[in-house]
C-alpha cells in the first residue's frame, strides 16, 4: 500500500492505478476511522478495482470556535485499517501541500449549504466542497463513497458534482451504529462516559419519530416534539430538528414517504449529527 503526501505523487499514482483496471474508488475520510468508515472502504473494495483513502482533516471546514484542534486523529491504526483491507493507496497530505501559498479557489453551494449544520456553521461546507472537490481533482476516481450520517454534505456534494460536470459516480452508504443504536462518528471518541449514555437520546429520538411515522402521524410539530422530549431529558443542546425532502434539504412541515428527520445537538462540548429515513 502507498503512502502518499502530495497532490503531483497522487495524480500520478491514480493515473497508473487507472490505467491499469478500472473502476478507480476514492473514500474521503479526516482519518481516526471507525467501523462506519470501514463499512465504506469494504463497499468500495467491493465494487472497485482500485481504491485510495484520503486522510486529511481539513481546517477550511473548521469554524474559527470549533473543535478542529481537538478532532480525534490516529494515523498509524487509520493507515493498518487501510492496509488491512488491502487498499491500493491512500492519501495523507500536509494542510500546506493541500493549500499551497495563495491558494485563492473556492467552491460554494449556496443554497444547500445555507441551512441546518450550514446555519450555525456559516463556511463549514465551502470547505468541505472546497476539499472534495480538490480530491476529486487530484485522484480523478470513477466512483466516490461518502457516508449517509452527513447527509446534508452527501447532497451537496451530488449537487456540486452534477454543477462542475465532475465525471464521478456518488454512492450514499446508510449509516453504521453501535449495538445500542449510536451513529458511528469520529467525535464520539471525545465523548466522555456519562456524555456516551446522553448521546444515545438522539438516535433514541428519531426512532421514536420514525415509530410515530409507522404509526401514521405525518405532522412535523409532533415528530419535533419527541425528539425535542429526548434531547431534553438528556439535557443535550438542540442545534436543529428538523423533516426535510431527501434530494433539496428543503425543511417540511408535514412528512412524506422516505422524507428524513435530521437532528444536530450538543452533549457536553460535542457536537453530533444524525438522520433517518422516515418510512413504513
Ligand atoms: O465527512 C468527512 O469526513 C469530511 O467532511 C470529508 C468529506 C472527508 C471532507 O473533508
Amino acid at each position: 500500500m502507498k503512502i502518499i503526501k502530495s497532490p503531483a505523487e497522487m495524480q500520478m499514482a491514480a493515473d497508473a492505478l487507472r490505467s491499469k483496471a478500472s473502476p478507480l474508488g476514492l473514500v474521503p475520510t479526516m482519518g481516526a476511522l471507525h467501523d462506519g468508515h470501514i463499512s465504506l472502504i469494504k463497499r468500495a473494495a467491493k465494487e472497485c478495482a482500485a481504491v485510495v483513502v484520503s486522510i486529511f482533516v481539513n481546517p477550511t471546514q473548521f469554524g474559527p470556535s470549533e473543535d478542529f484542534d481537538f478532532y480525534p486523529r490516529s494515523l498509524d491504526p487509520d493507515l493498518k485499517i487501510c492496509k488491512d483491507q488491502k487498499i491500493a493507496a491512500v492519501y495523507a497530505p500536509s494542510v500546506e501541500a493541500m493549500f499551497e501559498k495563495g491558494f485563492d479557489t473556492w467552491v460554494e453551494v449556496p443554497s444547500l449549504a445555507a441551512g441546518l449544520c450550514g446555519a450555525n456553521r456559516p463556511g463549514h461546507f465551502r470547505g468541505v466542497a472546497t476539499v472534495v472537490a480538490k480530491l476529486i481533482s487530484i485522484c480523478r476516481p470513477e466512483r466516490v463513497y461518502l457516508g449517509e450520517k452527513d447527509y446534508q454534505q452527501l447532497v451537496l456534494i451530488r449537487r456540486m458534482i452534477l454543477d462542475l460536470n465532475l465525471r464521478v459516480n456518488v454512492i450514499g452508504c446508510s449509516t453504521v451504529r453501535e449495538k445500542d443504536g449510536l451513529a458511528m462518528s469520529s467525535r464520539n471518541a471525545n465523548l466522555g462516559e456519562n456524555e456516551r449514555k446522553r448521546a444515545l437520546s438522539i438516535s433514541r429520538g428519531l426512532y421514536k419519530a420514525q415509530d410515530l411515522f409507522v404509526a401514521g402521524e405525518r405532522k412535523v410539530s409532533e415528530f419535533k416534539k419527541v425528539v425535542r422530549k429526548e434531547l431534553k431529558k438528556a439535557d443535550a443542546e438542540i442545534d436543529y430538528i428538523e423533516v426535510i425532502d431527501p434530494d433539496t434539504l428543503e425543511l417540511l412541515e408535514m412528512a412524506l414517504d422516505s422524507s428524513r428527520m435530521a437532528i444536530a445537538a450538543k452533549v457536553g462540548e460535542i457536537r453530533l449529527i444524525d438522520n433517518l429515513p422516515l418510512k413504513e
